[in-house]
C-alpha cells in the first residue's frame, strides 16, 4: 500500500462511520474549493453526479445553483440524511445509494448519463486504494469526450501528522492513474475546509484537479 493510505481515527466502515459520528470531513458547509473551481472556469449549471456524497452538503448547493444533480453514496443513512437535508432546503436532489465498485451498480447508473460534470470531494482518493481499475472503470461509464471531473483529494505534499486527516496521493499518482482516460485541465493545491478530529479543526493539504474527458 502507498504513504496514502491513512484515514482518520475511527472505524474503517463507512456505515460505521456515520453511524457513531466519526465523519471529520463532514463539514456541513459546501466546499470553498468546488465554488471557486466552478466560477473560475465558468462551469455552466448542467447535468451533474456526484459520487461519495456524504449527506449531501454540496449536492445541494450545487442544485441551488441551477444544476441537474444526481448524488450517490454507499452509505443509506448518509443518503437518508442528505435527502432531509434537500427536504429542509427545498430543493430536489436525485439521492440514492449505490456502490461505486459494484459493476452492476456502476452499470444502473451510467444508464442515465453520461454526465458532463462529475465532482468528488475525498472519495477517489479512498476507492483507489480499494480497486483502482474498478473506479476508473466507473468514471469511464459515467462520463463521454468532454465530461470535467473536479476531484479533491488528500495531497502526499503534506508533511503533518500523517495519522490526521484523509488518505494522500502525490500529483504524480494522480495524473498517471487518470492520464489514459482524462486530460488535465487545472491542478492546484489547496486546504480542505471544515476538517474537525477529537474536537479539534484541521484544514489538511488537497489536490483540486479539474480534468476533461479525452
Ligand atoms: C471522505 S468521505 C467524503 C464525503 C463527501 N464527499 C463530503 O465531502 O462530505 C468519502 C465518502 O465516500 C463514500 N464511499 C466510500 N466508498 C464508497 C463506494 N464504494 N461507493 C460509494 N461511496 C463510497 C463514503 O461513504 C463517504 O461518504
Amino acid at each position: 500500500m502507498p504513504e496514502a493510505t491513512r484515514i482518520p481515527e475511527g472505524p474503517r466502515d463507512w456505515n460505521e462511520r456515520y453511524a457513531t459520528g466519526h465523519t471529520p470531513w463532514d463539514s456541513g458547509t459546501p466546499s470553498v474549493q468546488m465554488q471557486q473551481v466552478i466560477a473560475e472556469q465558468q462551469i455552466a449549471p448542467q447535468k451533474t453526479l456526484e459520487i461519495g456524497c456524504g449527506t449531501g452538503t454540496n449536492a445541494v448547493w450545487l442544485v441551488q445553483q441551477g444544476f441537474d444533480v444526481t448524488a450517490v453514496d454507499l452509505v443509506p443513512l448518509a443518503i437518508e440524511r442528505a435527502k432531509a437535508k434537500a427536504a429542509a432546503a427545498g430543493v430536489r436532489v436525485d439521492f440514492s445509494a449505490a456502490n461505486l465498485l459494484d459493476s452492476a451498480q456502476v452499470a444502473a447508473l451510467a444508464g442515465h448519463g453520461p454526465y458532463p460534470f462529475v465532482f468528488d470531494r475525498g472519495v477517489y482518493h479512498c476507492l483507489r486504494q480499494e480497486n483502482g481499475p474498478a473506479v476508473l472503470n466507473a468514471l469511464s461509464q459515467f462520463t463521454a469526450p468532454g465530461s470535467l471531473y473536479l476531484q479533491l483529494a488528500g495531497n502526499a505534499n503534506d508533511k503533518s501528522k500523517a495519522e490526521q486527516g484523509p488518505p494522500r496521493v502525490a500529483a504524480e499518482e494522480l495524473l498517471a492513474e487518470l492520464g489514459p482516460l482524462f486530460e488535465l485541465v487545472q491542478m492546484r493545491e489547496f486546504r480542505f475546509d471544515g476538517v474537525h478530529i477529537n474536537g479539534e479543526t484541521f484544514s489538511p493539504l488537497a489536490w483540486s484537479a479539474l480534468l476533461r474527458r479525452k
